[in-house]
């Protein structure tokens, strides 16, 4: 009985939050607004995330037609999750380095606390073993690494398998903080006069667009670098496809 119970409370705890039913309540503290201001730069830059994950997806449809925009944005959200990744991180060690205003708000939900390390791993797996792509190229990423189950392994079937698990975690992750997003990204009145900007929304802005100018730049010298991926289809070389059986001898 115990145990379920305690289950039942786990479950409601993440749907309060996901349903925007409930929130920890972040102390505004100082001039970047403390926690507070902490969640709306997690929230925004969430956001952006959500619509850059968007577009990457509308690349699936013919990712050899939109390599450029597949290796663009995929930089584009490489440094947009760097940010999201300090973010939370710096939430993280605050916390649990015994920050008074940090303890105060308290820690997630505890399925969205175990969630978190997760997303953060699916989401640095699937881009990483992209940027591998680029750097390795495509015969090299064709190449064999081992097989199991009669199943060839090669880089290319490793960034599609953590595109899959990066999916799965992300996608619960977005369930659980679509809504708080949106009510975070425009907080205005916790704890202030209603209407004004939470302390620091300046910096924070900045914040983001300077990962955004980072991002464009760092784009525009890793693009040159996927050249070989667009020779192979424009096919001047031939490549036996990801991880069907013994390749040409
Ligand atoms: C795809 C890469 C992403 C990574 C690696 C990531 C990672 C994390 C982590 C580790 C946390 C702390 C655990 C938690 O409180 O749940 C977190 C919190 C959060 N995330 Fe994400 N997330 C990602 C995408 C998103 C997206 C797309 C959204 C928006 C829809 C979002 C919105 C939020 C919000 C609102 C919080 C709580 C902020 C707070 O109250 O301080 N995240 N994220």
């Amino acid at each position: 009985m115990q145990v379920r119970s305690v289950g039942v409370r786990v479950i409601d705890d993440v749907l309060d939050e996901a349903v925007g039913r409930r929130h920890r309540p972040d102390p505004v503290i100082g001039r970047s607004s403390g926690p507070a201001g902490n969640a709306q730069l997690t929230a925004w830059t969430g956001l952006l995330l959500l619509v850059l994950i968007a577009v990457e997806l509308v690349t699936l449809l013919d990712v050899r037609g939109l390599l450029s925009w597949h290796v663009v944005v995929g930089v584009l959200l490489a440094a947009v999750a760097a940010l999201k990744i300090a973010s939370t991180g710096w939430r993280i060690v605050r916390y649990y380095t015994g920050h008074r205003p940090y303890r105060r708000a308290g820690p997630p939900p505890l399925l969205l606390r175990i969630l978190g390390p997760l997303v953060i791993a699916g989401t640095i797996g699937v881009l990483a073993s992209g940027l591998w792509l680029i750097a390795a190229g495509p015969a090299s990423s064709r190449q064999p690494l081992a097989t199991v189950l009669g199943q060839r392994i090669d880089w290319l079937s490793i960034h599609q398998a953590l595109f899959i698990v990066f999916a799965v975690v992300a996608g619960l992750h977005v369930l659980a903080r679509l809504v708080p997003s949106v009510v975070l990204a425009t907080s205005r009145t916790r704890g202030q006069e209603s209407g004004a900007q939470l302390r620091g929304w300046g910096p924070r802005v900045a914040i983001l667009g300077a990962t955004l100018v980072a991002g464009t730049l760092a784009a525009a010298l890793v693009l040159p670098a996927a050249s070989s991926w667009h020779d192979e289809h424009r096919g001047f070389h031939e490549f036996p496809p990801s991880g069907s059986g013994p390749a040409h001898e």
